[in-house]
C-alpha cells in the first residue's frame, strides 16, 4: 500500500507536502532548514522542541551548545511521548518547533504564553495571510523577525527518498521578548548544500 498521500484540498491547491498515515501530520524537517535558524538565532538557555518527531529537529538545534529538551503528543521514538504542548503547564526559556499544520494557530497562542525568551516555528510563508490571524496573531503578537528561505523546502515522511523540490514557501517566524516590532529577513542562499 502506498503510504502516502497528497495534501492537496481545494483550498492550497500546490500543496505538495506528503503525510504519513499513521499519525497526524509527521513530517521530519530537513536538518539544513533547523541550521539556517540555528546559525542567525542565538537562544540563551534551554529550548524546548514541544512537536519533536522523530528527533530531527530537537538534532539539529543542539549544534549550538544548547540544551534541548524534546516531547511531542505521540510515541515516535524520540524524546518525551503524551505531551499535548496545547494542554501542558511546562514552559521553557526558548520553544522552537514545526508545529502540525492543522494546529499552528494554537502552537502560536501556546507558544507566546510558554516561552520565556524566544519562541520561533516553522510555518508556511503564507501563514502571513488572513483577515483572522490578522486581528488576533499579528494584531496583538506580531511576530519579532520572519526570515524567509530563498531555498524551497521538501518534507518527506521518515525514511522516505528525498527527491524532487518543494512548491510551498516556508519562513521560521521568532517572537522574541526582547524586540518589539517586525523585521522581514531572507536566509542566504546555500544552507540546503551546507547542511544536507
Ligand atoms: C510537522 S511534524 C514536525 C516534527 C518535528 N518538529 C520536526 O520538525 O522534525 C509535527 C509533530 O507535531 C506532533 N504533534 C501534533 N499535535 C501535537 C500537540 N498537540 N502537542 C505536541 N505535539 C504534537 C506530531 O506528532 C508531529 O510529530
Amino acid at each position: 500500500m502506498d503510504a502516502t498521500y497528497h495534501l492537496s484540498g481545494g483550498f492550497k491547491p500546490t500543496m505538495k507536502r506528503f503525510a504519513d498515515l499513521d499519525g497526524p501530520d509527521f513530517f521530519p524537517t530537513p536538518r539544513w532548514a533547523t541550521c539556517a535558524l540555528a546559525d542567525n538565532e542565538k537562544f540563551v538557555g534551554e529550548i524546548w522542541e514541544c512537536a519533536c518527531g522523530n528527533g530531527a529537529m530537537s538534532r539539529a538545534l543542539a549544534m549550538n551548545g544548547n540544551r534541548v529538551e524534546s516531547s511531542d503528543l505521540y510515541q515516535r521514538g524520540f524524546g518525551e511521548p503524551g505531551v499535548d504542548f496545547l494542554d501542558t503547564e511546562r514552559r521553557a526559556s526558548n520553544i522552537v518547533t514545526n508545529p502540525p499544520y492543522n494546529s499552528a494557530e494554537g502552537f502560536v497562542v501556546a507558544g507566546l504564553e510558554k516561552a520565556d525568551r524566544k519562541f520561533a516555528l516553522l510555518l508556511r510563508l503564507a501563514f502571513l495571510e488572513g483577515t483572522n490571524r490578522a486581528n488576533t496573531i499579528f494584531a496583538r503578537n506580531p511576530p519579532s523577525r520572519v526570515w524567509v528561505f530563498s531555498e524551497r523546502i521538501t518534507f518527506y515522511p521518515a525514511g522516505a527518498e528525498a527527491k524532487g523540490s518543494g512548491t510551498t514557501a516556508y519562513a521560521w517566524f521568532v517572537w522574541d521578548k526582547d524586540s518589539p516590532g517586525t523585521e522581514l529577513r531572507w536566509f542566504k542562499p546555500g544552507y540546503k548544500a551546507r547542511y544536507s
